[in-house]
């Protein structure tokens, strides 16, 4: 995503806290001049209000404490700037409750001891809520990846026939013009739809100012007592 971006007129930064990856990708980027960065997402190696936006994507969901992940890319965001990365859709694993049975081969668990397989959800009330604690505003909760570890596609057929539908559904992939159409639907389509219709969704916040917000909107007489007071 950090190539994308970059070959399309963005400064970009880089952030990982395996040496390997970040030498591996010094070597994919070939000559763009992107800023790479040794740390951890829990303590991102970067200054209070240091980037237009931070973007991330596969990488908050696989850990529990993921609000930990956000307070800290909001920390390093400069207000009125965006965080965008992808999540989990608890709406749409409600309707596929069987998943969670191991014996299912689903190849994501909720369930925080499965490392490897963990990713988080949650549904949009949640997001809403540490929206707020953080001092964010929620632009959009969009679902995507119509295809992608479909918990109910899963549901409904044996795991191996989920397999070879994938499977095969990759094949056809391989055709451009296939995978514009897909690229379409995901646009024009998917992401327009209720959120319980894929497992995944990108979900995009703002950083808010928060002294602007107190002076705009007072939320108690508490608080006029006081503002009144302040302000003499
Ligand atoms: C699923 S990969 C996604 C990589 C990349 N974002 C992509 O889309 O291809 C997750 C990445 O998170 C990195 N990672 C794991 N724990 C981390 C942490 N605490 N802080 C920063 N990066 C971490 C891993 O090294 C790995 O490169």
């Amino acid at each position: 995503m950090a190539m994308a971006l970059d070959d399309l007129g963005y400064q970009m930064t880089g952030c990982d806290s395996s040496e390997g990856m970040l030498e591996r990708f010094g070597i994919e980027k070939g000559a763009r001049d992107i800023d790479l960065r040794l740390g951890s997402g829990f303590k991102i190696p970067a200054e209070d209000e240091e980037f237009d936006a931070v973007i991330s994507r596969m990488f908050i969901q696989h850990f529990s404490d993921w609000k930990e992940i956000l307070r800290e890319k909001a920390r390093v965001t400069k207000t009125g700037g965006i965080i965008f990365y992808d999540f989990g859709n608890s709406e749409h694993l409600a309707l596929a409750p069987e998943v969670e049975n191991p014996e299912l081969g689903f190849p994501y668990s909720t369930d925080p001891a499965n490392i490897p397989s963990h990713y988080a959800v949650c549904d949009e009330a949640t997001i809403n809520k540490v929206a707020t604690e953080l001092n964010l505003e929620v632009l959009s909760i969009r679902p995507h990846g119509l295809l992608v570890a479909n918990a109910q596609f899963w549901q409904e057929s044996a795991a191996s026939e989920s397999r070879q539908f994938l499977a095969e559904a990759s094949k056809h992939l391989e055709n451009p013009a296939v995978a514009d159409f897909m690229m379409f639907l995901e646009e024009r389509f998917v992401s327009r739809m209720p959120k319980h219709i894929s497992y995944g969704n990108i979900t995009v916040l703002r950083k808010l100012d928060r002294a602007a917000m107190m002076y705009e909107k007072p939320k108690s007489t508490l608080f006029d007592k006081f503002w009144r007071k302040f302000k003499g």
